[in-house]
């Protein structure tokens, strides 16, 4: 990163505050941070969580590890440092979405610890929750709804996350759930700890 280009730069701060959109939209704005291995059903637990979140009158956006590399990070590969980079913006992106009032969703495998924290401090802790979707490697192969493992069991694709690339489970997520509970299960438990942590209040939720 460039230092005269950072050093030249003030933040501008706008009227429009991040609290009053929060007031706006009668609920804080955070990020719930899926990680897990291809086909742990993080976007599937993500995109149902959404919809009742959105039913419900949030302000929402999902950023899906899939979409984002299909434009914002499409420049990048799965080598660590591009990793690093594709995290780095999904975060830098985050930031602003907050600032927007939003509840934020993020899919995506982001496999390194460090990575990962380095996102949670730049974030703060307050606006974020760790959600680890935990399903064993295998039942990912047999699931392989992007055919991705067959593929790199065929040599097609290299560094493949959980079988040429590393995949760093971590130790304290927020939330972790069980990859293989139903969706409905794990979105209830998603939608429990939101409330407990003062996010959304909806009424009548079981
Ligand atoms: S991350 O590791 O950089 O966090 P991200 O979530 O953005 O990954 O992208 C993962 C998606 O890219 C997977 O869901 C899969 O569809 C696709 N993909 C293609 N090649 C790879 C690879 N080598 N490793 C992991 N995912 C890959």
């Amino acid at each position: 990163m460039n230092n005269f280009f950072k050093k030249d730069i003030t933040w501008q701060k706008c009227s429009v505050t991040r609290v009053k959109r929060e007031k706006k939209n009668s609920h804080k704005s955070f990020v719930i941070w899926f990680t897990g291995l291809s086909g742990s059903g993080k976007s599937s637990i993500a995109n149902s969580l959404e919809q009742i979140l959105f039913k419900n009158n949030c302000s929402t956006y999902l950023l899906d590890g899939d979409n984002i590399r299909s434009g914002l990070c499409s420049d990048l590969g799965f080598s660590v440092v591009d990793r690093n980079e594709n995290i780095r913006r999904i975060g830098e992106v985050v930031r602003l979405l907050i600032d927007a009032g939003i509840i934020v969703l993020v899919a995506v495998i982001s496999p390194y610890k460090n990575h990962r924290e380095m996102i949670f401090s730049r974030l703060g802790k307050k606006n974020f929750l760790e959600v680890f979707v935990d399903t064993p490697i295998d039942i990912c192969k047999e699931r392989d709804p992007k055919k991705l493992y067959k593929k790199s069991f065929f040599g097609e694709i290299s560094n493949f996350t959980g079988i040429q690339s590393v995949y760093e489970r971590p130790e304290k997520p927020d939330l972790h759930l069980d990859g293989t509970a139903s969706l409905k299960k794990n979105t209830q438990k998603l939608i429990k700890i939101l409330h407990d942590r003062y996010i959304i209040s909806f009424p009548n939720i079981k």
